[in-house]
């Protein structure tokens, strides 16, 4: 039945998606290769090696088109995406807002964000309170997702009405539920999608107008880049990084727990990076990654068509690897898959990381041992995560 930790995020796949689990488990078993069709969800690609090519041929593979992300976005945003999400609009966007997201700037953003609010709950842990880190991690997102999107809401106003900036997002992401099977939305998902994007992107205009160039809006608007294409990405930002990041900052919390890795982490507090690096790799928050494919092409000794979908099963090729460990070094065929690859890789990458980082160096902080005093997985979200994870120092 596999260790504590692999139970653990067993189940908690199969609470939050039954039948992404029961792929999942079935892929990971080996049972079909490293390329497979299967019927309604077209190619199927369990191999890390053969995810990278896929994501790294843009002649043969594009996220516009059925199967791909970028053909949900273009139902609620409007045409203007097939010009910026993929082919030379996209590489040409990417290249303006390639210092968006730097490994300095990120980390002096996840501080002033949500820094304050790991103290907090470090200082609860310290006085021998429980503390629910799940919460604590949407507070945290909640928080970063409003300041990215320069939501006029004070600092000050209470963690719940971030939670519910996280709530909202997460509304939009369950939108997309159900697509694995087909990226084309009914109109009645397509207007709700709208309403929400109108939103949560209601205060984008001044902002992009009037920013600081310390904030996103106000570099986006110094790359150069236009109003459409700022508020294109703020709702890109919604989706791929409010769900995604909270549930990899719980479940490494839950992953150091349960395989008992964190009294290494207490005894070398530069293990951090690793922490990081495992927790993303086993959790592996996007589970699969859609393509189209725009034109006939062979992977792994097998003949895809134009027209057809690949779902890339990354969370069966990170974990072939093997479970979560402190000591494993950076490895080449993964390399980070757990964002993808290619000209789509994870904008958002090191702001995710510097999340987890910041909560792990917040349950450590006072030197001792955590025990996890009750877990609730979550529940048909599109995104496998703890609903509550509470934690105490022993
Ligand atoms: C642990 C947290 C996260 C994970 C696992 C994750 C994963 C991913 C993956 C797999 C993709 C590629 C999708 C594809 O190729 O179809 C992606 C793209 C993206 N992510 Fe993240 N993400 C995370 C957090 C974030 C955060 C915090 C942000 C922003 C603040 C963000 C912003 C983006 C954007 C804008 C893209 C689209 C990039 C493009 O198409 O050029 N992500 N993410």
């Amino acid at each position: 039945m596999g260790t504590a930790a692999e139970r653990h995020e067993a189940r908690l796949l199969r609470a939050s998606q039954p039948g992404l689990w029961a792929l999942l488990a079935v892929s990971r078993a080996g049972w079909f290769g490293p390329v497979r069709r299967a019927p309604r969800l077209g190619w199927l690609v369990t191999d890390a090696v053969l995810s990278r090519k896929v994501l790294n041929d843009h002649e043969h593979f594009t996220l516009l088109g059925e199967g791909g992300v970028g053909h949900l976005w273009q139902q609620v945003l409007g045409d203007y995406v097939l010009r910026i999400f993929d082919g030379p609009g996209h590489a040409d966007l990417r290249q303006r807002g390639r210092d968006l997201f730097t490994e300095a700037n990120s980390a002096a953003l996840v501080e002033r964000v949500a820094g304050p609010v790991v103290d907090a709950a470090t200082a609860r842990l310290a006085a021998g309170e429980a503390v629910d880190v799940a919460e604590t991690a949407r507070t945290v997102v909640g928080r970063m997702m409003a300041d990215l999107l320069g939501l006029r809401m004070p600092a000050q106003a209470p963690d719940e009405a971030f939670r519910e900036v996280f709530q909202t997002g997460e509304r939009l992401a369950a939108l997309a539920l159900g697509s694995a099977a087909s990226t084309e939305l009914a109109p009645r998902v397509v207007a709700e999608a709208k309403e929400i994007i109108a939103k949560l992107t209601r205060d984008v205009p001044e902002a992009f107008a009037t920013a600081p160039a310390t904030t996103l809006l106000g570099r986006c608007r110094e790359a150069g880049l236009s109003l459409e294409e700022t508020r294109g990405l703020a709702s890109l930002l919604l989706v791929a990084g409010t769900e995604t990041a909270a549930s990899a900052m719980a479940r490494t919390v839950a992953l150091l727990h349960d395989t008992g890795t964190q009294h290494a982490l207490l005894a070398d507090p530069s293990l951090s990076v690793a922490a990081v690096r495992e927790g993303l790799r086993v959790s592996t928050p996007a589970p699969m990654i859609g393509r189209h494919v725009s034109a006939d092409v062979e992977i792994g000794g097998r003949r895809l068509r134009a027209g057809e979908r690949v779902l890339l099963l990354t969370h069966t090729a990170n974990n072939t690897g093997g479970p979560f460990d402190l000591t494993r070094p950076y490895d080449p065929a993964t390399r980070q898959l757990w964002f993808g690859g290619g000209r789509h890789l994870c904008l958002g990458a090191p702001v995710a990381r510097a999340e987890v980082g910041r909560l792990l160096a917040g349950v450590t902080a006072a030197g001792r041992p955590f025990r996890v005093v009750e877990r609730r997985y979550a529940r048909k979200v599109l995104i496998p995560s703890y609903a509550s994870l509470r934690i105490a120092l022993t």
